[in-house]
């Protein structure tokens, strides 16, 4: 059946107006005041914005790690992402070396089955050989996986050699792909933790001071320099201080392509929650980690003036209690990572637009456009125009709620945010014309969403809307 969204105000990467949205076969396929239409299903979004579903680049959903595997399965993952405003997801699809990439690509279309939001993946390169070089082509031709992420860190687990990066860098810019890099120091973090041990340094504040910001801006820049070297494209993810966003500032004036994300947790949490009590500190064990509290400020900034540009949750999360423990007496063994998908774009909304460091489009820019432009979703995605997906948040700017694991809607037993009041939040969420939110309450269905095959990097504009 149609579907007709009045009264709303529609704010995309560019515009704001007031407008209706007329909804048909999962489309939009008008927009206009006082659209006449008398045959469809109404909506009435009176003082509400309404804004592209939000496209989120970067989760970890049911992924083996640090021993243990996320809590969140595509399922509760989504669910929990619907609730927060996002209705497109990319996952990292992890590979084993030795194995060919279509077995992990496999192994990820069977866990996404239930997803109720649509989604696609990153596809990880631990290895370069040539076995790898003659999937390439078909990973992205038939797969359409056109980002490849490549992990700078976690030796002897992810971590991929500088040849390996640069290699990838390389057959990205033969086939139009755009590489991923985790950037830290690997060997350097494995030596640091190592001495951090040996002195009997195990509490999860030593996570944080034996990952110093040095070594996340050095595998920056390593990176940058090797994508010059390479005239090739680069997306550093989780970008967390001053250090890395200097680098990345740095390679864009000098006409390298490189583009960076941060996410919600670095905009709003501090180092210093790693010292919590009672191993409570572990809830914040990220990498790279949070950092001295003055980086906040250079992370909204370049997100103000486009150094940085998009939003990531980074989602990975971990129980409290029966996962992040593993690492009570071994701050090396937490689980890394955390709990962000829902509370992703309600952050960027609260924290950024209502604090006034970004504009309303830019919220619009950071949390949907850019990502769904890199990442070759776009105008499908990422926007709000006739022929694009009816993905539409519908979004009361002024109410107020706390953020509680008691309330949220991750698989998770704690949430990061706990107690913290925003504003504004998403009333009801559809995805492709289907609710999946309805005034809060969530009516989709397990396996409703769609996995996507991308366009090749740079086959959609990435800067004009
Ligand atoms: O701590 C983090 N970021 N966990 C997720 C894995 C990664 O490095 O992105
Ligand atoms: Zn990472
Ligand atoms: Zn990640």
């Amino acid at each position: 059946m149609k579907k007709i969204i009045r009264n709303g105000t529609i704010v995309t990467a560019t515009d704001t107006y007031k407008a209706d949205i007329l909804i048909e076969e999962n489309k939009i396929t008008a927009i206009g005041l006082n659209l006449d239409c008398t045959d469809a299903e109404m909506i009435d979004a009176t003082d509400h914005y309404i804004f592209p579903g939000g496209v989120d680049p970067h989760t970890h959903l049911d992924m083996p790690f640090g021993g243990t595997v996320t809590k969140d399965d595509f399922e509760s993952g989504t669910i929990a992402a619907a609730f927060g405003g996002t209705t497109t997801i990319i996952d990292f699809c992890l590979t084993n070396k030795g194995e060919p990439l279509q077995k992990a690509i496999e192994t990820w279309h069977e866990k996404s089955k239930k997803a109720v939001i649509d989604y696609s993946f990153h596809l990880m390169i631990g290895e370069i050989n040539d076995e790898v070089l003659q999937e390439l082509p078909r990973v992205i031709e038939k797969e359409g996986i056109t980002s490849f992420k490549v992990f700078m860190a976690y030796k002897n687990v992810f971590q991929a050699d500088d040849a390996t990066l640069y290699r990838t860098l390389l057959a990205a810019k033969e086939y139009g792909a755009l590489v991923m890099v985790h950037a830290e120091n690997g060997d350097v973090v494995d030596y640091l933790i190592n001495q951090a041990l040996a002195e009997g340094k195990v509490e999860p504040i030593y996570h944080a001071l034996t990952r110093p910001p040095e070594v996340e801006g050095e595998a920056t820049g390593r990176a940058a320099t090797l994508t010059g070297l390479a005239n090739s494209q680069l997306y550093v993810v989780h970008v967390t201080c001053a250090e890395a966003v200097e680098k990345i500032t740095e390679a864009r004036n000098n006409g390298i392509d490189i583009w960076g994300e941060t996410c919600p947790q670095y905009l709003v949490l501090d180092q210093s929650m790693l010292e919590k009590p009672d191993f409570e500190g572990a809830k914040y064990v990220w990498s790279p980690p949070l950092r001295e509290k003055w980086n906040q400020d250079v992370l909204w900034n370049a997100l103000k003036n486009g150094n940085l540009q998009t939003l990531g949750s980074d989602q990975c999360s971990f129980d409290f209690n029966g996962q992040k423990d593993i690492g009570r007496d071994d701050f090396s063994k937490i689980p890394n990572g955390g709990p962000m998908i829902e509370d992703r774009v309600s952050i960027l909304f609260s924290e950024g637009v209502k604090k006034g460091r970004i504009s309303l489009n830019q919220f619009v820019d950071i949390s949907s456009t850019r990502s769904a432009k890199l990442f070759g979703l776009y105008p499908e995605k990422g926007t709000i125009a006739v022929g694009s997906d009816a993905d539409l948040v519908i979004f009361n700017p002024n109410s107020k709620r706390t953020i509680s694991s008691e309330t949220h809607h991750m698989a998770v037993d704690y949430n990061a945010f706990e107690g913290m009041e925003v504003t504004g939040e998403p009333v009801s969420v559809l995805v492709r014309g289907e609710f999946v939110i309805k005034e809060k309450q969530f009516v989709g269905n397990a396996g409703s969403g769609q996995y996507l095959k991308r366009k090749k990097y740079g086959e959609t504009s990435l800067i004009e809307d």
